[in-house]
């Protein structure tokens, strides 16, 4: 059995893990900055920067004492080396190289979207590859097919905003607040999704491809039509947008089931939601497919799924050296 340490810190979440080969989380930490974000609206990079570099040692520390365990008991340490903000990625890559060269361990340099794509593997030990992935995040929106660890080959993709993207702008424009995915649904339980007539862009063409503008764009034009809008108009106007996001997942996530193998899998913070999920397990029934999703928990930023990432290199020997680059961008 191997133990690695994972650190992640590529946007507003600090986060620390200890993670067996054998899918036991011995303990981790997940520090949110919402409150220090909120009052601008979004992440401050430099904020969140600032925040890591406070942090992300003594939950190192803590981690570490709540599993009883030293740096000498671990097999790696996997740091998220990219995607993301870079001064974020770099404190938590400069971290990692820290604590390997200090305790003689190998580095596992992660890719942040590999710990999306892998965190459901963590939670069920039943999940082979070959599977669908559909990796639904803040920065991205992307169907793949997960042949094996490091070998990905992207379906689809966004041709401007990400899902997550245009969760939080909507959320912003009703007034939602930050963060604005887990707004949206909390204020869409008590809303009428046919108040408002949305647009569900490349629904039912050949194009594989996501687009959100067009709906976000619609959400905005439709909000500023309301005269004096309400709590009510709130939630039928975050219930009807949930909606058609709902269908734009599901119909490109239909097409990609035609060229892809394997159960149904997704990923990523806007997993977390409960009606897309939903939404993704009936299709997955229609078609006869296993439907696995993470515990909710899980697919937001977490530092287990980059140590679970760690544990799957580690095993198959992929280390990396203590130059590993950190990369604002980094795709699959
Ligand atoms: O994976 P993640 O935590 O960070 C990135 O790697 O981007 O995803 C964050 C995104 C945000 O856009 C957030 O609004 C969205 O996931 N999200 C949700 C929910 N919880 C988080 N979107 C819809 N419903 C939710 N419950
Ligand atoms: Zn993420």
């Amino acid at each position: 059995m191997s133990i690695v340490l994972g650190l992640e810190s590529s946007c507003d979440e600090t986060a620390v893990a200890l993670v067996t080969s054998d899918r036991q989380i011995l303990a981790q930490r997940i520090a949110s900055q919402d409150e220090a974000h909120r009052p601008f609206g979004g992440v401050v990079p430099e904020l969140a920067a600032r925040a890591h570099a406070e942090r992300l040692a003594p939950m190192v520390e803590t981690v570490l004492a709540e599993a009883g365990l030293t740096l000498a008991d671990v097999d790696g340490i996997a740091a998220t080396a990219g995607p993301g903000l870079i001064g974020g990625v770099m404190i938590g890559l400069v971290t990692g190289k820290a604590l390997a060269m200090a305790a003689d361990k190998p580095l596992i340099a992660v890719n942040h979207l590999e710990g999306h794509a892998l965190s459901a593997r963590l939670t069920d030990s039943s999940l082979e590859f070959p599977y669908l992935l559909l990796l639904v995040s803040g920065g991205h929106c992307q169907l793949l097919a997960v042949e094996g660890v490091g070998r990905f080959r992207r379906l689809a993709t966004t041709i401007d905003d990400a899902v997550g993207e245009a969760f939080d702008k909507s959320a912003k424009v009703m007034g939602l607040g930050f963060p604005g995915g887990p707004a949206v649904e909390r204020a869409a339980r008590g809303g009428d999704p046919r108040r408002f007539a949305l647009p569900r862009p490349l629904l039912g063409t050949d194009e594989p491809h996501f687009s959100f503008a067009g709906l976000k764009s619609a959400v905005l034009r439709s909000w500023a039509a309301l005269d004096a809008p309400g709590a009510q108009a709130q939630a039928d106007m975050a219930a009807s947008f949930q909606a058609a996001a709902t269908d734009c997942l599901v119909d490109r996530t239909a097409r990609a089931m035609a060229v892809a193998k394997g159960p149904l899998v997704v990923a990523g913070g806007v997993a977390s939601n409960a009606h897309i999920r939903g939404a993704l397990a009936g299709l997955a029934e229609t078609h006869g497919r296993r439907f696995v999703a993470p515990p909710a928990w899980l697919c937001t930023d977490n530092a287990a799924m980059i140590a679970w990432a760690g544990v799957e290199r580690l095993a198959l020997g992929l280390v990396d050296g203590l130059d590993a680059p950190a990369r604002a961008r980094w795709p699959l």
